[in-house]
């Protein structure tokens, strides 16, 4: 919050090298701790942005003006935010490609090589594939080795898209569900949601250099002032914004003052925190675990139990004020869906909240 108010306060601009290259450095240097903690290469680019959606869209015009027009593939759990990009960018309906997630919500690895293999053999191009490492509505992660071998074998972009999930690789557990995510030809994450920064932050980091600024990069006369030299980075050549604020400052603030240990041990906190719920849910028979806790998401269904019925339940605990959690479907089934990345969220309110939705909780062996 410090840091917003002091790039407010102070009016700084991240666009050119010439006009706020403290700003730019300061965005750079977050960048590249970012893709260090992920485990990316050296040398890979990126650009922070107002949040997942524009991350996702800036990563695909990139992985377009690099590879060329080509088929997207995606599941039927990718974000929403994923085919408007492809639309906005102009893909057409025929090179947007959803598969249907497999029985874990995740997109399964062979229908997704017959659907490449089958698109080449009539005539089209494939290009793209989007992963989710964990997905919006239960954290499940795409095999992203997997994927990442078929990419490189068949010639393929692979974007990940982690506005979700990418945070939890800082701790060990999230690490390991996410093995693969550092082979990301472009990568989005949404340091406003699980690195506990203010609306609002996204980014997302580019492993081919130049994709970035091929895909953005402008050049008229009344800029020629404010264009770096060799080395310098002009930040408006990454993405859809000239006039952009500095958004780097608040994480690296928040890396600075709180320090890695503290971020980790707030992300740890969240996973365990969705395991706890599940064990809760798991002991009354009455209830039933839809998906496991994957990523802080957990989500579970009172047997017998229609939609209307999910979301009367989720609505009234809102009304009451007590805690938010959504429903939604997963393969035509409805749940109830709890996120448990907020650090302040204890034990206890994991518990009264089950128990307001009318979970039989017994507090007997309560797990931090
Ligand atoms: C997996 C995933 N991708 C993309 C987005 C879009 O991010 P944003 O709301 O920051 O634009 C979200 C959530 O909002 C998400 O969960």
């Amino acid at each position: 919050m410090l840091a917003d108010w002091l790039g407010t306060g102070f009016n700084t601009i991240a666009a050119s090298w010439g006009g706020g290259s403290g700003p730019a450095t300061v965005e750079l240097v977050t960048l590249d701790w970012l893709r260090e903690l992920l485990g990316m290469p050296e040398g890979t680019e990126g650009v922070m942005t107002s949040g997942g959606s524009l991350a996702n869209l800036t990563a695909l015009a990139a992985a377009r003006a690099s590879a060329g027009p080509g088929v997207c593939y995606l599941s039927d759990q990718t974000h929403s935010s994923i085919p408007r990009a492809l639309r906005t960018l102009g893909f057409p309906p025929e090179h947007v490609r959803v598969l249907p997630s497999d029985e874990r919500l995740r997109l399964p690895l062979d229908a997704l090589a017959a659907a490449v293999d089958a698109d080449a053999a009539t005539g089209k191009r494939p290009g793209f594939v989007v992963a989710t490492a964990g997905t919006t509505n239960s954290g499940a992660v795409d095999p992203l080795p997997e994927i990442a071998d078929l990419c490189r074998a068949k010639g393929l972009w692979f974007h990940v898209d982690g506005a979700y999930g990418a945070s939890a690789a800082l701790c060990d557990a999230g690490r390991r569900l996410l093995a693969g995510i550092e082979r990301a030809d472009s990568l989005v994450l949404d340091p406003h949601k699980w690195l506990f920064q203010p609306y609002d932050l996204g980014c997302v980091l580019v492993s081919r250099s130049g994709a970035l600024e091929q895909a953005f990069r402008m050049t008229p006369d009344y800029l020629a002032d404010v264009t770096g030299a060799v080395g310098e980075v002009d930040l408006r050549d990454r993405g859809l914004e000239l006039t952009r604020r500095a958004r780097g400052l608040k994480l690296w603030l928040t890396f600075r003052i709180y320090g890695l240990a503290r971020m980790r041990a707030a992300i740890e906190h969240g996973i365990a925190a969705a395991e706890y719920a599940q064990r809760l849910v798991a002991a009354d028979e009455r209830w039933q675990v839809v998906t496991p806790a994957q990523l802080g998401i957990v989500t579970f269904g009172l047997r017998g139990c229609d939609y209307a019925e999910h979301r009367a339940r989720a609505d009234a605990l809102a009304d009451e004020g007590f805690a938010a959690l959504t429903s939604t479907q997963l393969h035509g089934r409805p749940v109830l869906r709890l996120c448990t990345i907020n650090p302040r969220t204890s034990p206890e309110d994991i518990a009264a909240t089950l128990e307001r939705l009318g979970v039989r909780v017994s507090r007997l062996g309560e797990a931090g």
